[in-house]
């Protein structure tokens, strides 16, 4: 697609999150398109990005949601994601967020361990309710992906094991308070590859049947998300590809199947651009310092991770330069020898696949306002959250400053 980023600079300033909401409803289609004459449910990640606009946009096509926190929880809501489409997972729920849960009706909470099943149990007890509940587990599987994002080998925090599993279930069944519809795996993010998925598929279905076996009526399927984008030259999953291991893994269950994706939805119909501040050349090592950093766009600093950089200027000469930010960090990269013409002041740099975990990791280190964002559809484009600003900032301390101030007088 032909974004005209210069005039969205202009308008908007930099550094500046670009979404393509109609490159985001071609993928949300596809896969929908792959589960079709299935019982499926797709549950957008909200961590991949958690824009209000963009929830509501997915929501419009018919997705559910992903949520680890109750705030996910009451974004997803306000998006107009609908109750009995949202489920709420991660490893440490605090009691007050499980309340809320509870009492927003929304379609399962996903448990993790033994301790926040017993927790949930007593929460819903004094609320007089029944808690739907899946069990995330894990199948020991490597997913062969960044160890950071690899989830699903016991040596990482996430679910529980097979055996501790079958005996929470038998445990909800009896429980008054509780209530295992579902079951639910994820072995991590960004994979290439179908085998792992497929693996830890079929061990979960295995398990599935032996609860369905007892009586115990699983009747949502969650296969969690992770289908990997291309950032360089990625070969990834295809979602035909992907709804067949999982159809195949299935097929002797009666079940609605649930699945997770963020990347794969909204990484490529994101970009941030950012603009030249200065170039520098350190005894032969040339850097181009940009107005973005990793306070905007982590993932470089944090994973090493890879996100083409593009000059919207054409230079003949091109030659290599680290892509640095503002921040005081060593660490503060947005990409390491990047092929580049040579830049002036007011350049823009155009960071490509930053639609997932880009904005919804950034942070306001160094007193840096978070940036703006911006969609476009159907030929038009919205601002759809305005760049912070200093009061912004300061706004949950200055009171207390104010009242310091007061008391030395
Ligand atoms: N479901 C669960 C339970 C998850 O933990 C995750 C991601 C997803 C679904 C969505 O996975 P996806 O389809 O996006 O791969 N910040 C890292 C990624 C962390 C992923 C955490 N969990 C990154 O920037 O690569």
């Amino acid at each position: 697609m032909n974004i005209d980023f210069e005039k969205l600079a202009q308008k908007y300033n930099t550094p500046l999150y670009v979404y393509d909401f109609d490159s985001i409803a071609q993928n949300y289609n596809a896969l929908k398109d792959a589960f079709a004459g299935k019982k499926s449910l797709i549950n957008y990640a909200i961590k991949a990005n958690s824009n209000l606009s963009l929830i509501a946009h997915l929501a419009s096509l018919g997705a559910g949601a992903d949520c680890v926190s109750i705030g996910e929880v009451k974004r997803a809501l306000l998006a107009g994601v609908n109750r009995y489409k949202i489920i709420f997972s991660g490893v440490g729920k605090r009691d007050e967020e499980m309340q809320e849960a509870l009492k927003l009706d929304i379609l399962l909470l996903n448990l993790e361990s033994e301790a926040e099943m017993v927790r949930l149990e007593g929460v819903a007890k004094e609320l007089g309710m029944k808690a739907r509940i899946s069990i995330r587990v894990n199948p020991n599987i490597n997913p062969k992906t960044h160890p950071y994002i690899s989830t699903g080998l016991h040596e990482n925090k996430f679910g529980v094991d097979i055996e501790s599993a079958k005996r929470m279930y038998i445990y909800a069944k009896r429980s008054e308070y509780l209530d295992p519809i579902g079951i639910h795996f994820h072995i991590g993010s960004q994979m290439l590859d179908i085998e792992p998925l497929k693996e830890a598929a079929i061990i979960v279905a295995d398990l599935a049947k032996t609860l369905k076996a007892l009586e115990i009526d699983i009747r949502f399927f969650d296969v969690g998300g992770g289908i990997g984008v291309r950032y360089d030259d990625e070969i990834t999953i295809d979602p035909k590809e992907y709804v067949a291991a999982i159809e195949e893994a299935t097929k002797k269950l009666d079940v609605t199947i649930l699945c997770e994706p963020g990347r794969s939805l909204v990484a490529n119909s994101g970009w941030f651009v950012t603009r030249v501040l200065y170039e520098k050349n350190n005894e032969g090592k040339r850097f181009v310092v940009v107005d973005g950093a990793m306070n905007d766009l982590l993932r470089p600093s944090l994973y090493g991770a890879y996100h083409k950089i593009e000059a919207l200027k054409d230079g003949t000469k091109k030659s290599k330069a680290d892509v640095v930010g503002p921040v005081c960090e060593s660490g503060d990269f947005l990409g390491k020898d990047v092929l580049l013409p040579q830049l002036e002041h007011g350049d823009l740099l155009v960071v490509h696949s930053a639609g997932a975990y880009g904005f919804s990791m950034a942070s306001n280190y160094n007193t840096r306002n978070r940036s703006a964002e911006v969609a476009l559809q159907n030929e038009e484009e919205m601002l759809i959250r305005k760049r912070e600003c200093f009061e912004d900032l300061i706004a949950l301390e200055k009171e207390y400053l104010d009242a310091l101030s007061l008391k030395e007088e």
